[in-house]
């Protein structure tokens, strides 16, 4: 239980703890153990990383007495789409704002987001580039309605949000310490790192022995480094939690690709190889890129992450249903020959 002084509030909303899975075949073939914490099953709609940063964010909020909640996010945001969920479930209102117009036909996060009763703003080039001012003026809105916001920045990228990879990393340890492999090493995707600066708290905060290495999947190094920096300082600060960020900083980089703007046919290809070889669906965005990262790590040097490695899977699988039509001619017919 992550704790501090005084309590933090937080709300129970992920299925937790979720699995560990070896990677049988691919495991076979690197002459590594790969396994997954499947971190995609933390719910359905609920599923991936942020509804377990959204344990204390909205803890905050109920805290607040907040009735609405506030974020923003790209047309395909994993976060938006878990908020609404959230917001949904406990009766909460959610409004979201996005970097630019929804298209006619709703899909994927989005379709999901207004299944679930969220409220849109489609923000231009112009107003996402001060973002932070368009979330409060939304805030000043529901206010002067008589209502209470409560702001997520994007990706849940506080100090706040972070502690949900805390619990993740003090669930983790309690695998191991029941039997689960000791990780050399633990992968996960990065975009804030705000979820890697979670997992190496609890690294210190719950014994886990394992490097907790990041792979970038859009801002370059030196941003998700200062990042975890600044998080896990202000985690010591605002929850006296016994923290101190590490001298280094471990990253797998050069696997942005084309950033969060585009999906190239090779993180597609990582997403298909997958599913295929041990029946685990990527999203072609955030883990694809990650995932390949590893991959491309252990082809050159299998023994750079140590004998075991645990990748954390960070869901996001409705994103993959916008790229159809591109996944779709590389799967082909598929039909069998008598
Ligand atoms: C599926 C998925 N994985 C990983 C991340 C990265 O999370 P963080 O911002 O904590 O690095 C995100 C969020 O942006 C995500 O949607």
């Amino acid at each position: 239980m992550v704790t501090g002084a005084p309590p933090i509030p937080r709300v129970e909303l992920a299925h937790a703890p979720t699995p560990l899975l070896q990677l049988e075949r691919l495991s076979e073939e690197l002459g590594v153990e790969v396994w997954v914490k499947r971190d995609d099953l933390t719910g359905l709609v609920e599923t991936g990383n942020k509804i377990r940063k959204l344990e204390f964010l909205v803890g905050e909020a109920l805290a607040e007495r907040a009735d609405t909640l506030i974020t923003c996010g790209t047309l395909q945001s994993n976060c938006c789409r878990t908020v609404a969920a959230v917001a949904a479930r406990l009766g909460l209102r959610a409004i979201l704002a996005l970097k630019g117009a929804p298209p006619a036909e709703l899909d994927g996060n989005l379709l999901l987001a207004r299944l679930l009763g969220a409220e849109l703003r489609s923000c231009t080039d112009a107003e996402w580039a001060r973002i932070d001012e368009v979330l409060e003026e939304l805030a000043a809105g529901v206010r002067r309605r008589g209502g209470t916001p409560y702001v997520i920045p994007e990706s849940g990228a506080t100090v706040t949000g972070a502690l949900g990879y805390v619990a993740c990393g003090e669930e983790l340890a309690q695998q191991i310490r029941h039997g689960a492999p000791d990780f050399d090493t633990i992968v996960i995707t990065a975009f804030s790192g705000g979820s890697q600066a979670g997992l190496l708290m609890a690294k210190q905060l719950y014994g886990l022995r394992g490097d907790v290495v990041g792979v970038p999947i859009a801002w370059e190094a030196a941003r998700v480094r200062d990042y975890v920096t600044r998080i896990i300082g202000e985690a010591r600060r605002r929850y006296a939690l016994p923290v101190e960020a590490p001298a280094e900083i471990r990253l797998l980089d050069g696997y942005q690709g084309a950033g969060r703007g585009e999906v190239r046919t090779e993180e597609l290809d990582t997403v298909v190889r997958l599913a295929r070889t041990e029946g685990i669906v990527l999203d072609p965005v955030y883990t694809a890129k990650a995932f390949a990262g590893l991959l491309d790590r252990l082809h050159r040097e299998p023994q750079a992450l140590g004998p075991r490695v645990c990748f954390v899977h960070t869901g996001g699988v409705f994103s993959l249903f916008p790229f159809r039509r591109l996944l779709g001619r590389r799967l082909g017919g598929g039909l069998v020959e008598s």
